[in-house]
């Protein structure tokens, strides 16, 4: 089966590379958006017409009134979290029906004892947490694979779902609320839970055109990533596939999301990271606090090897680079190309986070710009130096940057 222009969206980094703001650009010319891993984790802004939207649960393509969109089976759900984002966006002036928001019937539930588990856990690991979202993504994902997960397509028939709920009363604290809740997103929800493959695989045979939407980053990638301080799901661009039932050539072209420095929210190794002024700075401009928890995120200088290594295991076909303005002012920018460590080079991830924390890193440094790229639109009115740094990352990556953002809004956007 051919399938026409399918494109699929990913993180390279830790996550808030500034996603959201990629797939609402290319919203305008895809039929469905799609999520196809993580959860309520994500944070992903938009920008559009004076109004910001912070979605977490909610693929990016809900703000386009002429999209549909869907959560995919490798979505964990909490239809807690669900609920209030639809109300917050309906009163927002979103419209939410079934035929614009479908639910893979196959998508395992996050529970409240999930949430409480994930927390528990993190206090337990003391000086070793993950610094988690706190939102029972890791538990979740646990009970999928353990094969005793809830899941969407449960709330279809609420008489084995209300048997199926007595026998876990002792796991909530009040019983009687959680289950009148469950029954309530049994008749809410129910019109938008379908068997999402067969939706998926009608709709592309039709010749629509399918966005998946990454969350996190390719270094929280639970198999890939800086385990284990990673997410509980693969948030590689194959993945996209995986986590919808569409075959993987379905895939489509693969977008990856880079932002001009790196951010980082919990704990975990950060080669590049800056403790001094230029990483406060950055912190400062690029407003880099957590969407979802409100914590400062962790700044520090792009991250070559990382890059690179992103690159090759997701297939990425072009880059978007965003956040360029946050550099403006910079003097020199700084671009790892190398780890040592103990007399070993690196110009990969190590297996172990521990040999890949207190490495030197190895830079190369180009002269900043120091005008303002901030609103830009077109390429040609970029700063030389800024050319000249895209030029760099295009060379270092071996891979065309397609797309330059250059501040939060939808416009703020070069396409080359
Ligand atoms: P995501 O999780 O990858 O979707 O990214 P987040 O939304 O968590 O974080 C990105 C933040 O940067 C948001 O506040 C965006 O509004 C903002 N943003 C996105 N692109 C740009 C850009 O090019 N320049 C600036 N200054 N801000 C941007
Ligand atoms: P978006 O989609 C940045 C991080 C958490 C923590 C680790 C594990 O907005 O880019 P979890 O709650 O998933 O078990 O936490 O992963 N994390 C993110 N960091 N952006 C995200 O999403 C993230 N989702 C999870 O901070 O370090
Ligand atoms: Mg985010």
């Amino acid at each position: 089966m051919h399938h026409p222009q399918n494109t699929t969206i990913i993180g390279l980094q830790w996550g808030d590379e500034g996603k959201g703001k990629m797939v609402d650009h290319l919203a305008e010319h895809a039929d469905i958006i799609v999520r196809f891993q993580g959860g309520h984790n994500a944070g992903h802004t938009l920008v559009v017409e004076g109004v910001t939207y912070k979605l977490n649960l909610l693929p990016s393509g809900i703000v386009r009134p002429d999209k549909k969109t869907a959560l995919g089976h490798g979505v964990v759900l909490d239809l807690w979290a669900l609920e209030k984002e639809m109300e917050t966006l309906s009163t927002a002036g979103i419209t939410i029906t079934p035929e614009r928001f479908m639910i893979a019937e196959n998508a395992s539930l996050i529970m409240p004892w999930h949430r409480v588990q994930d927390q528990n856990r993190e206090r337990g690991l003391g000086d070793n947490k993950i610094g988690t979202t706190g939102r029972g993504i890791g538990p979740a994902y646990e009970d999928r694979v353990g094969r005793r997960a809830f899941r969407a397509g449960d709330l279809l028939d609420p008489q084995a779902l209300n048997a199926r709920l007595q026998g876990v009363a002792d796991q909530v604290d009040d019983f009687c609320a959680f289950a009148e809740d469950m029954m309530r997103f049994s008749r809410t929800l129910a019109p938008h839970i379908v068997p999402l493959w067969q939706v998926l695989a009608q709709s592309q045979r039709r010749g629509e055109t399918i966005l998946f939407e990454g969350a996190q980053g390719f270094y929280l990638d639970v198999d890939f990533g800086t385990y284990p301080f990673v997410t509980s799901s693969n948030t590689l661009a194959s993945q996209a596939a995986t986590g919808t039932g569409l075959p993987a050539a379905a895939v489509g072209h693969v977008l990856g999301v880079v932002k001009a420095y790196t951010t980082r929210v919990g704990s975990g190794p950060f080669p590049t990271e800056l403790s001094d002024t230029t990483g406060e700075h950055l912190g400062a401009k690029g407003h880099e606090f957590g969407t979802v928890t409100g914590r400062k995120r962790r700044c520090g200088w792009l991250d070559g090897v990382l890059l690179k290594q992103a690159c090759t295991i997701n297939g990425i076909q072009a880059l978007a680079l965003t956040k360029l303005d946050v550099l403006d002012e910079l003097p020199a920018i700084k671009v790892a190309v190398a780890y040592q460590k103990a007399g070993v080079t690196y110009t990969h991830l190590p297996l172990h986070w521990r040999d890949f924390s207190d490495v030197s890193v190895v830079y190369d440094t180009l002269p900043g710009w120091q005008s303002i790229t901030a609103g830009l639109q077109d390429y040609d009115a970029l700063p030389d130096n800024a050319k000249a740094y895209i030029a760099y990352i295009e060379r270092l990556s071996g891979v065309p940057i397609t797309c330059i953002s250059t501040g939060p809004r939808r416009e703020d956007t070069i396409v080359r």
